[in-house]
């Protein structure tokens, strides 16, 4: 699955047709369309100079928290931390910021342009612990992926 994925994401980001959001856009579809247990995926952004996050594009149900302030839930202390979140039970976890009553487990993986560490990929999941290594290199890939296309300009 994810073998498959990586070359669809080389392909659409190389598209030189389209804005960044766009391309966010098509790959949140992308994922949340093929990857089963992608229930909910989404890029977060740091807002300007402030200490928070803000939602950019996503493909699943809507969500309330389009801003997190920076240390609040996954999301928020993922930007802090600068390290990949694997969350295999969210009910287990103090500092999470439910979406919805259906979500069961979710990742997040920062995104860094030039070593900075300027958002995150998030994907939530209605499946119990379903996230392993894999999901993680494939995110990291997606990442590098996108932070060249923002470096390109
Ligand atoms: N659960 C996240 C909040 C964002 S939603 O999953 C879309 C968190 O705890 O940071």
């Amino acid at each position: 699955m994810f073998s498959t994925l990586r070359p669809k994401i080389d392909t659409l980001l190389a598209n030189p047709a389209g804005t960044t959001d766009d391309k966010l856009q098509t790959i949140c579809d992308l994922l949340k369309d093929t990857v089963p247990y992608y229930d909910w995926v989404g890029f977060y952004f740091k807002n300007g100079d402030k200490d928070e996050l803000k939602l950019g594009p996503y493909a699943g149900a809507p969500t309330d928290h389009v801003i997190i302030p920076f240390g609040k839930g996954i999301c928020g202390q993922v930007a802090v931390s600068d390290q990949n979140f694997v969350v295999p039970d969210v009910q287990a976890q103090d500092n999470y910021i439910a979406c919805s009553i259906s979500v069961k487990a979710e990742i997040v993986v920062p995104l860094f342009v030039n070593g900075v560490n300027i958002g995150q990929i998030d994907i939530d999941s209605d499946t119990p612990d379903p996230f392993t290594e894999a999901d993680e290199r494939f995110l990291e890939f997606v990442n590098e992926r996108v932070a060249k296309l923002m470096t390109q300009g």
